[in-house]
């Protein structure tokens, strides 16, 4: 099998040759693989490059991003260009999108969203979840490093842990908690610490009243959500209501 021919992970750098591809710069490096941005004679690119030790180990589970990628087709989540595999590498070339993780966006250009924008942000991700659960997919890891933001469109990436819905070890339910954690990311960029005495998000954060139960909801703290349908439809609700009042101070 042809993973047994791999030595060692060799690192590419800026402009050294992968195939058809040149590497212009590393961009990440995570549990399972490294990414590089690279371009063609026409286009710049991801190339996905997985390492020895997760293939070794997780043979089965690194074909699941393929698999899975090949199988949908959406404006906000990177199109599987290639697969790239031989006796020095193996991984995969994906569709470059636009914009900067929210990891960064928070955490180094400190960043602070509005309750408007917030809620822009959450629907484009509810619309990318119905999209994939209506596939049977269930995407298992919407965080803050795994979804970009160019101002205006929200792009999910990541398709490592993905997997198809069995409703058994599977089950949607993790995106909804993953999707609070990730709005709670959003609220706290604007949260000021009035005390030192430390509270849990729900104790906190200014939320108006129907805006907190659906985060518990999302969360799991009270009853969960079952479909992505209901996660809509209150998260439109709130945010009809609550764009047409005025905001934090006197929440209700
Ligand atoms: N399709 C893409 N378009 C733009 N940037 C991407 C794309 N895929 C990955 N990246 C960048 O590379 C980083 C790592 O990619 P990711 O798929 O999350 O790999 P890992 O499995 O190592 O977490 C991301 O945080 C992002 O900055
Ligand atoms: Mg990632």
């Amino acid at each position: 099998m042809i993973i047994k021919l791999f030595h060692k992970d060799e690192v590419y750098s800026p402009t050294q040759q992968i195939d058809e591809y040149t590497v212009l710069n590393v961009i990440g490096e995570g549990r399972y693989g490294i990414c590089y941005l690279v371009c063609d004679n026409k286009k710049q690119y991801i190339l996905k490059q997985l390492k020895k030790g997760m293939l070794k180990n997780n043979w089965t589970k690194a074909d699941y991003e393929e698999k899975i990628l090949t199988n949908v087709r959406h404006e906000s989540i990177p199109g599987f260009i290639k697969k790239i595999e031989n006796k020095k590498f193996f991984g995969y070339v994906l569709e470059y999108k636009e914009g900067k993780t929210f990891e960064e966006l928070i955490f180094t250009e400190n960043y602070i969203w509005g309750r408007k924008e917030i809620y822009r942000i959450g629907i484009q991700i509810i619309n990318i979840l119905k999209y994939l659960h209506g596939k049977n997919i269930v995407h298992r890891d919407i965080r803050i490093p795994n979804t970009l933001y160019d101002g205006n469109r929200v792009n999910l990436i990541d398709f490592g842990l993905a997997r198809w819905i069995d409703n058994k070890r599977y089950t949607v339910d993790v995106d909804f908690s993953y999707l609070g954690d990730f709005l709670l990311h959003l609220y706290y960029t604007s949260f000021e610490i009035k005390d030192n005495k430390k509270k849990a998000w729900y104790e906190e954060l200014d939320l108006y009243r129907n805006e907190l139960l659906f985060l518990k909801r999302l969360m799991g703290i009270e009853e969960r959500y079952k479909s992505i349908y209901d996660v809509e439809r209150d998260f439109l609700k709130i945010r009809c209501t609550k764009l047409s009042s005025p905001i934090a101070g006197n929440l209700e």
